[in-house]
């Protein structure tokens, strides 16, 4: 427990630290690197120089001190980002290293303002934060473990299969190098893999959602080839779409994520914007087995029917649903994208449309994608009456508030 002191300190201090919040982990991440490079296997360098991590991190930190004397309201978001930990092998022993860049982060960007006192009770209320991210996580280390026989780790995996998907959509099917079995995993989870890539200093590891239902015998998962090269963010992908084929290997831990299928029954639509398409794969594929009479609605927006993934795939799982709406929207279709039964729109999706095509009685929504694209259709089905509770969303990178 923090003493009533040291709660009123932090509390007149995130004023402060909204102005500064961000230059503060800038500085802070800056620093820790330079003294423990070996923490760069670890992070992504993408998110790293694009600041989205500085954010991410940043928004938490202020969450928690805005409500350090409740903590228990943050558990939710803790859970969120302790998915992520566990599946980059986080561990308890990281967490000194980070309060220590932390608070000596906040001592070079506030100067004189940052008393003793104050960095005193941010020590304290650090601490504090990180013993309840240390709680939950390995609770989520062991529970992984008991799930699956002791994989705790990171583990060895042999591409099987490579299958292009659109063009610039690549399945990859990943089954355990020693041949073992796999554990059951959640629709809508990640896998992290990691790698290293020829020249460069250290390991890469990105986080991919399973496009696939749950099965014995493989992990698939579906990238993007991003643009370039010379953008961090592209640099993995375009790795695994050019160098990794049938029988190379990659290491993987075990399937992580909240954003996941509601088994119970009741009407679902997806709304997937570009590869926002893949943990959605999961989820349909899932009902087709598990809920074939569930009512589903599932709209898919992609540049054009060249890049988009999965079409004959839909067309197979719509047969295996009884009630199954399928419809795309293509900001720019080609001649031949119109001849598609399920093409519905030409450019982008807007509350007007959503009223026509996507709401259903009681049902819940599920969107994935961009940024942009999650901002316009979370409006959207607001605008349309729908309650928070039954829109779930994620969207790739570091989570930032919409
Ligand atoms: C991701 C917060 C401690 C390593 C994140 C994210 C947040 C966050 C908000 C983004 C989650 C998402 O992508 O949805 C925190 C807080 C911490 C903490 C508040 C302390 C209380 C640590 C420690 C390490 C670590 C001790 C390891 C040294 C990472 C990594 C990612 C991450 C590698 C993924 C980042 C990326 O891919 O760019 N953390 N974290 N974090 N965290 Fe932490």
């Amino acid at each position: 427990m923090l003493a009533q002191k040291t709660i009123d300190i932090i509390k007149s201090t995130v004023p402060v630290l909204q102005v500064h919040g961000t230059q503060i982990t800038t500085v802070f991440y800056k620093n820790m690197f330079t003294a423990h490079p070996e923490l760069l296997n670890i992070f992504n360098h993408a998110n790293q120089a694009k600041g989205r991590q500085q954010t991410a991190l940043a928004n938490t930190v202020l969450a928690a001190a805005q409500n350090i004397d409740q903590l228990e309201t943050i558990i939710p978001v803790v859970k969120q980002i302790a998915h992520k930990h566990r599946s980059l092998m986080i561990k308890a022993e990281h967490y000194p290293i980070v309060g220590e860049f932390l608070l000596k982060a906040i001592k070079e960007v506030l100067g004189d303002a940052a008393t003793d006192e104050i960095i005193q009770a941010w020590a304290d209320a650090y601490g504090v934060i990180a013993q309840v991210f240390i709680d939950i996580e390995k609770q989520m280390y062991e529970e992984s473990a008991a799930k699956t026989g002791g994989w705790s780790d990171y583990k060895e995996f042999k591409v099987i299969n490579k299958v292009q998907e659109s063009e610039v959509i690549t399945s990859f099917y990943l089954a355990p190098a020693d041949g073992s079995s796999l554990p059951a995993y959640e629709a809508g989870q990640y896998i992290t893999i990691r790698l290293s890539i020829p020249g460069e200093n250290f390991l890469f590891n990105r986080q991919y959602s399973l496009s696939s239902a749950s099965n014995k015998e493989y992990f698939r998962i579906s990238v993007k080839k991003e643009v370039t090269t010379e953008n961090p963010d592209g640099k993995v992908s375009n790795y695994l779409h050019s160098d990794i084929n049938v029988n190379d290997t990659l290491e993987v831990t075990v399937p992580a994520g909240d954003f996941t299928l509601l088994k119970k029954e009741g009407p679902i639509t997806f709304i997937s914007g570009g590869v926002g398409i893949t943990p959605f794969m999961s989820m349909v594929a899932t009902i087709a087995e598990e809920q074939p009479n569930r009512e589903v609605n599932f709209i898919h927006s992609a540049r054009n029917g060249t890049v988009q993934a999965f079409n004959k795939e839909l067309i197979r799982i719509k047969d295996s649903i009884n009630n199954f709406q399928l419809s795309y929207i293509y900001e720019n279709p080609a001649e031949k994208d119109k001849l598609n039964p399920f093409f519905k729109k030409a450019g982008y999706i807007d509350t007007e449309w959503l009223k026509e095509h996507a709401l259903m009685t009681d049902g819940h929504y599920y969107v994935c994608g961009p940024v942009p694209f999650l901002q316009t259709v979370i409006k959207g089905l607001r605008d349309n009456g729908i309650d928070d509770a039954h829109i779930h969303y994620e969207f790739f990178g570091p989570s930032l508030t919409l």
